[in-house]
């Protein structure tokens, strides 16, 4: 894994930080793109100062990663929203200019929006789109572009409401559900680039307090418990790993058996 180059969307906190702990636990070097300033900055720091041994001198760059000289660290923060098609060709330009390769590219940025299909707007609608599903596939894109040549995975994270619902979700499950298209979409359209897409439909993964949790919450699951974002991290490196390059094109569903429970109600 080491000198090899992960961008993390999303990864401030929950899920995408655990993937981006783990990523860098590894020897791998991670780009930290992620909408809110002060998770990012938070993470960058945490990672470099427990992993890099030491934090950027001075603390972290004012405006995402240095312009040149070695990263300070393994973790480098740069601001994206991958809303914003012009923040993604940054990301990945400043990405690239830092390091000269990147291996990896986890799209986990993700957002929800509960409303009666009712009642939704069209803007809401559009916002969970842009974020989940087209900034998914502007961050592939992006990036397989300088993935080409030397070749990559991407791994994009959807969710098991792609394969089964509960009401008011319809444009976060219509968004999931694109994911998981998207994604064997590019794994056709990359393959002979070198470059492996795949996605994980994560079912509960808890990424508050994982104490607070009730027995019921746990039981309810065919594996005893509630999901962690280090099972999904660690999905990741599995799918990742040059070892298993003949898996393309798969959405792993890890949601502790949810989504294989039968349930009927007396
Ligand atoms: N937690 C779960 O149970 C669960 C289950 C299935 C799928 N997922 C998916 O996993 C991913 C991570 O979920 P989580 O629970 O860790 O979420 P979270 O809300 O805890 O973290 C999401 C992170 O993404 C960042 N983000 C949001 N919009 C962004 C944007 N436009 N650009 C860049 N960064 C942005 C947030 O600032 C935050 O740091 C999401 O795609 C989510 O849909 C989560």
């Amino acid at each position: 894994m080491e000198e090899r180059v992960a961008v993390i969307t999303g990864s401030g906190r929950g899920i995408g930080r655990a993937v981006a702990e783990r990523y860098a636990d590894a020897g791998v070097r991670v780009v930290i793109a992620e909408k809110d300033e002060a998770a990012g900055r938070e993470a960058e720091r945490d990672i470099n100062a427990r992993v890099g041994g030491r934090a950027a001198p001075g603390g972290p760059a004012p405006d995402g990663p240095a312009p040149d000289g070695p990263a300070p660290g393994p973790a480098c923060f740069i601001r994206t929203d991958v809303s914003r098609p012009d923040d993604i060709d940054a990301m990945v330009a400043a990405a690239f200019e830092r390091f000269g390769r990147i291996d990896v590219l986890v799209n986990n940025a993700g957002i929800g929006r509960s409303a009666s299909p009712y009642d939704l707007t069209v803007d809401a609608w559009d916002e969970v789109i842009a974020v989940n599903l087209r900034g998914t596939f502007l961050c592939s894109r992006a990036v397989a572009r300088v993935m080409r040549g030397r070749g990559g995975s991407i791994v994009n994270i959807a969710s098991t409401r792609a394969l089964m619902s509960e009401p008011n979700t319809e444009a976060y499950s219509a968004s999931k559900g694109g994911i998981v298209a998207l994604t064997h979409a590019l794994a056709a359209s990359l393959g002979h680039d070198g470059i492996r897409v795949n996605c994980i439909s994560p079912g509960w993964i808890c990424t508050g307090d994982y104490d607070a949790l009730t027995d019921s919450d746990h039981s309810q699951h065919l594996s005893g418990r509630v999901g962690r974002p280090d099972d999904i991290a660690r999905a990741c490196l599995f799918l990742c790993d040059p070892a298993n390059a003949f898996i393309t094109g798969a959405n792993l569903i890890v949601d502790g058996g949810m989504t294989r429970t039968m349930i009927y109600q007396e």
